[in-house]
């Protein structure tokens, strides 16, 4: 039994709706559990609050409806508080904050919020980069990115405010149908390295490319998200503490931004929309692991499985390019989302990807010139899920080319003669 009593919920009296949603949106229960109880509350004579039936019924713990009342509350708040703007309800939240949809009241029109989570408002450093990348952003005009329109601070919590999207994020998609056709993957990852384009090209790096982050329309329009929402992870001081947090974000972070390199550029989105692109193929993440330590790892250390040998079907040529946007080592990859852009052009033209194919070429060579056969170097590079006959044939076919290159030095020599 309930002994403290649900206190905020009675003083304010939340709606069923918003207490509902909230259940829903942090996974507590499902549709089908919460409906007879919603049901049965309705018909009794005297209402009790929501929260409380929910503990009762051990649909919520005493300590998650605390927390629900104190972000209810704090929405409470700053509907009250960031001037100008009216909060409607709750979209969804992710590792940053909150996600309202809400009325700007002057241009009466819809817009969202996303309200930062505490931790940040705390720290002084953050704050300021929060404040001049937001800037930057609202700058930004294109069709594939969320519109950044404003960004301050209410009430002790720093909010966002872009462009409202009605859709569904990447990541909804894969989780209700699986992985996407190869077609459909490219249109929309073409659009996502079209904003990279106009980002990169105002020196704006987003940092934090993910399935969750691009928002598909109505009309099937492309957008990314949180363009200019500074990243927290990347602050030295919480840099250790938030990895960890960060789930959804370890599966595409790039290997530059797991070693906190200080020049992280477009290259970097590169890495993190190949990881998406990769995930939308197949259904999973390149890389997997029960913490977040060994998924990042892996992105330093370890290659992917292969496209071809994840049991689905993806052209050489989509294989080639997701290879080249996941190179470990960033100048391996395509210089800027522009290259990008051109070899998804290529593909979705039915055409071979030009630049990855070239880059390919001058990487054998370079092989070829270091003296160590491309045959070996790729068994190597790539046989952290190969069979061990896989290895052997590497090596058998290295020595294979060896012994050729000798074969055929010996001619030349003979003829020279
Ligand atoms: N501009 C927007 N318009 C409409 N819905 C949005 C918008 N931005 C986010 N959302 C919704 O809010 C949800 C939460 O977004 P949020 O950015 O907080 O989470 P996330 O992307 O998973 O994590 P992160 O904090 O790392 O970005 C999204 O899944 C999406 O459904
Ligand atoms: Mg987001």
């Amino acid at each position: 039994m309930l002994e403290r009593e649900t206190t905020a919920e009675k003083r304010r009296g939340f709606s069923d709706a918003d207490v509902v949603r909230l259940v829903l949106d942090w996974k507590l229960a499902s549709q089908r559990e919460l409906k007879p109880i919603v049901q049965k509350r309705q018909a009794a004579s005297e209402k009790r609050p929501l929260l409380t039936e929910l503990i009762e019924e051990g649909v919520v713990t005493p300590k998650q409806a605390a927390r629900m009342e104190a972000e209810l509350e704090t929405a409470e708040k700053v509907d009250q508080k960031i001037p100008g703007y009216q909060l409607l309800e709750r979209v969804g939240s992710g590792g940053m904050g909150v996600v309202y949809k809400a009325k700007q009241l002057r241009m009466d029109r819809i817009v969202a919020i996303k309200l930062l989570k505490p931790k940040y408002s705390r720290n002084a450093r953050y704050v300021e980069r929060f404040l001049r990348e937001a800037k930057v952003a609202a700058k930004l005009s294109h069709n594939h990115i969320v519109q950044a329109i404003d960004a301050g601070e209410a009430y002790g919590h720093y909010y966002f405010i872009m462009e409202f999207v009605e859709g569904v994020t990447v990541g909804e998609l894969l989780a209700k149908h699986g992985a996407f056709e190869e077609s459909e993957a490219i249109r929309i990852v073409l659009q996502i390295a079209l904003a990279l384009d106009h980002a990169s090209k105002r020196a704006m790096v987003h940092r934090d490319i993910k399935p969750e982050n691009i928002l598909i329309t109505q009309d099937g329009v492309a957008k990314l998200a949180d363009m200019g929402l500074a990243r927290f992870s990347e602050d030295a001081e919480s840099e250790t503490l938030d990895r960890g947090l960060i789930v959804g974000t370890v599966y595409y972070i790039s290997p530059e931004q797991i070693r906190g390199d200080a020049e992280v550029d477009s290259r970097a989105d590169i890495y993190s929309l190949g990881a998406t692109l990769y995930t939308m193929l197949t259904g999973k993440p390149p890389f997997e692991g029960s913490q977040a330590r060994e998924v990042l790892v892996k992105h330093l250390e370890k290659m992917p499985t292969p496209l071809n040998r994840t049991g689905r079907k993806v052209s050489d040529g989509l294989s080639v390019v997701v290879e080249t946007m996941l190179a470990k080592n960033r100048q391996d990859r395509y210089p800027t989302p522009g290259d990008l852009v051109f070899d998804l052009e290529c593909l979705s033209a039915g055409k071979p990807p030009r630049l990855a194919q070239e880059r390919l070429s001058l990487r054998t060579l370079a092989e070829l010139s270091e003296g160590e056969p491309v045959a070996i170097r790729r068994a190597h590079r790539t046989n952290v899920n190969k069979p061990a006959t896989a290895t052997s044939l590497g090596w058998v076919s290295g020595l294979a080319i060896l012994l050729l290159l000798s074969v055929v030095v010996n001619v030349l020599m003979f003829l020279n003669r």
